[in-house]
């Protein structure tokens, strides 16, 4: 799509630049527009993507795995989460930038999740949160809207419950299917602007996206949704364990640091780094 086709304004190259906004999401959906996200835990990341014209930036639990080097999401805190969203906004000129309410931080009820969200919103400069959860968060995520944050809904497997759910499990298969329309029917009545469907058969969520009038935007959901969202580590290549079959690898951002860091070593060993042109003379 060229910059003039988005419904949101150009992009980034665009002098006259401009913050893309939920209402956009709304729009792209209308439009048949696909919206595009990744998750990004910090400055650098953030301004590279953010350049690159990706319309959304979730700084993702998943910082629980990528940056803290936890097995799951679960012992991510608030006190984790706010300084890596808070240097994502830094880096994020025209993305919607997203915080991702940890696990702990809103199933008390609604406010409890409204507190969680404020939160986020003053002390990080996000533009909207994300919480886990359909029907049974439906009323944290109505609470929280009805304060004037926006907040992004997801569905389908969602890895705060991986424990509850029997592990990383494709959600919404035969008779499921009907609990998965409920929850995302919940979750757009409650007012979420838009829904992650994490790891559901394509035809199902396809079936979703037509029922909705919010988009649907998906991790391993297939084509059908309104937008896609990955975890920027496991599409550029950046960890070393076992990638999940929808991940589409677009670089080898390991081999590349990996490779640069031998040489590196190497060099400092053999005395060839620094050379003359690194070095201050008086
Ligand atoms: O934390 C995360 O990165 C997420 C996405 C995978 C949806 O929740």
């Amino acid at each position: 799509m060229s910059d003039e086709q988005r419904p949101y304004g150009s992009g980034t190259s665009d002098p006259a630049l401009k913050r893309v906004r939920t209402r956009h999401f709304k729009r792209a959906k209308e439009n048949g527009i696909k919206i595009t996200g990744l998750t990004s835990y910090d400055y650098m990341s953030a301004s590279i993507f953010d350049e690159a014209g990706v319309d959304f930036l979730l700084v993702g639990d998943s910082a629980g795995n990528t940056v803290f080097g936890y097995d799951t999401t679960i012992p991510v805190t608030m006190e984790e989460l706010l300084p890596l969203t808070a240097a994502v906004v830094r880096g994020a000129r025209r993305a919607l930038v997203i915080g991702d309410m940890p696990f702990g931080s809103y199933e008390n009820g609604p406010k409890e999740a409204l507190r969680t969200a404020l939160r986020f919103m003053k002390e990080t400069g996000c533009q909207a949160v994300k919480l886990e959860g359909g029907v049974r968060s439906a009323e944290q995520i109505e609470r929280i809207v009805t304060a004037g944050i926006p907040v992004m809904a997801h569905i389908g497997f969602t890895p705060q419950s991986e424990h509850g759910l029997g592990g990383h499990i494709i959600q919404g298969r035969g008779d499921d299917a009907e609990m998965l329309m409920a929850d995302a029917l919940a979750v757009e009545a409650a007012g979420a602007f838009a829904v992650v469907l994490e790891m559901v058969p394509s035809e199902i969520a396809g079936k979703v996206t037509e029922a909705l009038s919010i988009p649907t935007i998906s991790v391993g959901a297939g084509p059908h949704c309104d937008g896609q969202l990955m975890v920027w580590t496991d599409w550029a290549g950046f960890g070393a364990g076992r990638i999940p079959r929808f991940v589409k690898q677009y670089a080898d951002i390991r081999s590349t640091l990996l490779e640069a860091t031998k040489t590196y070593r190497e060099e400092v060993e053999a005395g060839i780094y620094p050379a003359p042109e690194h070095e201050y003379k008086e």
